[in-house]
C-alpha cells in the first residue's frame, strides 16, 4: 500500500491549517519542515528578507526532519509562495533529499501570484513524479479559493 506524507513549510500559517485540514481527511503522517533560524520583525521586513533570499537562492538550515523520508512512497507537499516561487525553506528540503521514485504533490497557497512555484519544484525534482499541483488563493489569512474545489482535488490525490 502507498504510504502518504504530509511535509509543509509555513510562516504566516496558511499552509500549515490546511495541511491539518488535508491530514485528517486523506490521514498519513504529517510533518512541519521548519528552519533553525526562525525570521523574525515586521511582516514587511520578512518579505524583503524573502526577496533577497529567493534572489541569491539562499537555502536556509531546516531542522532535522522527525521522519524518514525513505519510507514514502507520496509526498504532499505544502507551501506559500515567495517571490513566484517556493518559500526557501522548501528549497533546502528539496535539495537536501532525495525523491528519486516518488510522487509528490504541491499545494502552495499564496495571494494571487504562484508565478513559477510548480514549473521550480519539477525542474528540482527531474526523478520523481510531481503532479496533481494546486493552486490555493488566500486574501490575507482568508481563503478565496473554493473549499469545493479543495475537496475535489483531495479525493483526487487520496
Ligand atoms: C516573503 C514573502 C513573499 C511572498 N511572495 C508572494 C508571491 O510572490 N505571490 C503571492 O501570491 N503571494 C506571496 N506572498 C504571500 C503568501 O504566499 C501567502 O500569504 C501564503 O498563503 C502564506 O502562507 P503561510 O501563512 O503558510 O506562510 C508572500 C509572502 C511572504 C512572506
Amino acid at each position: 500500500m502507498d504510504k502518504t506524507l504530509i511535509a509543509f513549510y509555513s510562516y504566516t500559517g496558511n499552509t500549515r491549517k490546511l495541511a491539518s485540514q488535508i491530514h485528517s481527511t486523506i490521514g498519513g503522517d504529517i510533518i512541519e519542515i521548519e528552519t533553525t533560524v526562525l525570521y523574525e520583525g515586521d511582516y514587511n521586513s520578512v518579505v524583503k528578507q524573502g526577496k533577497d533570499e529567493v534572489t541569491r537562492r539562499y537555502k536556509p538550515a531546516i531542522r532535522p526532519l522527525s521522519v524518514q523520508l525513505d519510507k514514502y512512497d507520496t509526498i504532499v507537499l505544502g507551501m506559500p509562495v515567495w517571490w513566484y516561487t517556493i518559500a526557501p525553506a522548501v528549497l533546502t528540503f528539496l535539495t537536501e533529499n532525495n525523491f528519486l521514485g516518488k510522487k509528490i504533490i504541491p499545494f502552495a497557497t499564496n495571494g494571487g501570484w504562484i508565478g513559477h512555484t510548480f514549473k521550480d519544484i519539477k525542474e528540482l525534482c527531474p526523478d520523481s513524479e510531481v503532479k496533481n499541483e494546486i493552486n490555493i488563493k488566500y486574501s490575507g489569512d482568508r481563503l478565496s479559493t473554493s473549499m469545493k474545489e479543495i475537496e475535489k482535488w483531495m479525493d483526487d490525490i487520496k
